[in-house]
């Protein structure tokens, strides 16, 4: 098939054992910045140009879209589905996923497990709405921070006010939750291809943190998952509509919470720690949409 991966860097590490993955089987695969696109709207005649040149043949895309380009980046995704390339991720899905509120709202609907979260706008509110969590410590969050900056614990109500108060104050958004001390600093990363898990990493904060994030110096291992994580971890990806996601999941008392579905999970960490071939199985699954779609088209004809 051809392959093109929409990423922003071609020397990722992710991106890197996408292209060698695609190779290694035989596919064309082209990596394109997705901000180097551009595309001409028009009933019948969509189009879409890189640098210069009409990209077309393509017949999957592997869209790896950074926070920071998701407007334009799922615009250009979504252009690429209307002139029939596949692609394992909507733009709606990604959309959907990137949204935490909307993310949370959809999962609970689905009553897959959460960390209990409020969030609010008024600061009139803040305090019932610190009522309507319960007890802390509470984890406050930045909507837009990434790798644990911006997560905040707050051992008492006190605190979680006036860490509340400064958000507000810099107009930022955020979502308090729980805490879920159980997790002693863990959690799990399940990689989901397609509705199966094809490798499962622990994450461990160091001593005195909380939050396992590897950039704030946890370490990562192989993990094995039992029956109700696996299922957890599936059904959230399914939910938001991804085909390729990273679940993050805590273990708590009341079993499997979901912290976070990313659509865009990083292949470096989990295939270091876990050794499998995350990369491979990625491109093998589009292979087999793309194969299938074919198959299907050859019948109607
Ligand atoms: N409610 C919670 N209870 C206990 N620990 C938590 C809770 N929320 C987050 N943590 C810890 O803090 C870490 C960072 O939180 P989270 O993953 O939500 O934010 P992030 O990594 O900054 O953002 P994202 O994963 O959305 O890019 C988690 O990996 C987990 O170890
Ligand atoms: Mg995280």
């Amino acid at each position: 098939m051809k392959l093109a991966i929409l990423s922003r860097n071609s020397k990722l590490y992710s991106t890197q054992r996408l292209v060698e993955a695609a190779r290694v089987r035989g596919h064309t695969v082209r990596v394109l910045d997705p901000l180097r696109c551009y595309m001409r709207i028009e009933p019948g005649a969509f189009s879409m140009h890189y640098k210069g040149r009409e990209m077309s043949d393509y017949d999957a895309v592997i869209p790896r879209i950074g926070a920071s380009v998701t407007f334009y980046g799922t615009a250009v995704l979504r252009q690429l589905e209307m002139m029939g390339v596949y692609t394992p991720n909507a733009s709606d899905a990604i959309l959907r996923a990137r949204d935490k509120l909307r993310c949370h709202q959809l999962l609970a609907r689905e009553g897959i497990g959460l960390p209990r979260t409020v969030f609010g706008d008024n600061p009139d509110d803040t305090a019932d709405l610190l009522a309507m969590l319960g007890r802390p410590p509470h984890v406050i969050k930045l909507n837009e921070g990434t790798q644990g900056a911006g997560v905040i614990l707050a051992e008492r109500a006190s605190a979680s006010q006036s860490v509340i108060e400064a958000f507000r104050g810099l107009y930022a958004n955020f979502l308090v939750q729980e805490f879920i001390a159980e997790a002693k600093g863990a959690d799990v990363r399940c990689f989901v291809v397609g509705g199966r898990v094809v490798a499962a990493m622990r994450r461990q904060a160091r001593r005195g943190e909380f939050r396992s994030n590897l950039h704030r110096g946890g370490t990562a291992k192989a993990v094995e998952l039992d029956a109700d994580e696996t299922e957890t971890a599936i059904r959230a990806a399914r939910v938001l509509g991804l085909n390729v996601a990273g679940v993050d999941l805590l273990r708590s008392r009341r079993g499997p919470l979901v912290l976070e579905v990313n659509s865009s999970p990083g292949l470096e960490g989990i295939e270091g720690a876990t050794g499998e071939d995350v990369a491979g199985a990625v491109v093998d699954y589009i292979d087999g949409r793309v194969r299938r779609a074919r198959r299907i088209a050859r019948r109607a004809l």
